[in-house]
């Protein structure tokens, strides 16, 4: 995908990713983590980075830096949920990269992948006052549909089966 004339590309993360991951965890501000996680983290663990690469469980997308292959910008989530042909998506853009438009042509390319995957619904959550991530929700149709204390949960239909 094409963003502001820079080729950035996207790939299937593998289990062997995790040291990768855990280096863009470790230059996001803690702001942009608390964003992603909802909570203060500032790595993944080895079982939560299984789960995250269990195909059974749904897939993880890494983003890299157009300059350096083997340098991360980001990463997002298609996971399953337990509604029937629903995967919740999660986006995470290290800090330099983002308010340029990367997570809008990540996050509808999410929305290809999940429906090539057979899903008809995605959903994601987002805290009320991340505006950039309601931009981007809102600017890809999804609609707000549940609220929680700290979070809104936002749905997309995304076609039949
Ligand atoms: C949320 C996130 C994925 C958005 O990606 P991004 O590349 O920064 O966003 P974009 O530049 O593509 O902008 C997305 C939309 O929000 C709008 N936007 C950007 N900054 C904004 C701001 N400060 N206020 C309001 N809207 C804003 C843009 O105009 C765009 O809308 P458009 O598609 O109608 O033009 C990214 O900022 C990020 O990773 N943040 C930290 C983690 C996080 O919040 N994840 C979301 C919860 S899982």
């Amino acid at each position: 995908m094409t963003v502001l004339d820079r080729v950035v590309t996207m790939r299937a993360a593998t289990g062997h990713d995790l040291a990768a991951v855990n280096d863009l965890h470790r230059r996001c501000t803690t702001r942009t983590l608390c964003r992603r996680y909802h909570a203060g983290r500032d790595r993944l663990s080895a079982a939560e980075w299984g789960r995250m690469v269990d195909p059974a469980l749904g897939h993880t997308l890494l983003i890299t830096d157009p300059a350096a292959d083997d340098v991360l910008i980001g990463f997002a989530n298609v996971m399953r949920t337990t509604r029937d042909g629903t995967a919740e998506v999660s986006l995470l853009l290290h800090d330099e990269w983002q308010g340029v438009g990367i997570g809008r042509a990540v996050a509808r390319q999410l929305v290809l992948f999940a429906r090539r995957e057979g899903f008809t619904t995605v959903v994601a959550w987002a805290e009320p006052d991340n505006r950039r991530a309601l931009g981007l929700l809102r600017g890809i149709g999804a609609r707000p549909d549940a609220v929680e204390p700290d979070e809104v949960r936002w749905t997309l239909p995304v076609g039949p089966r």
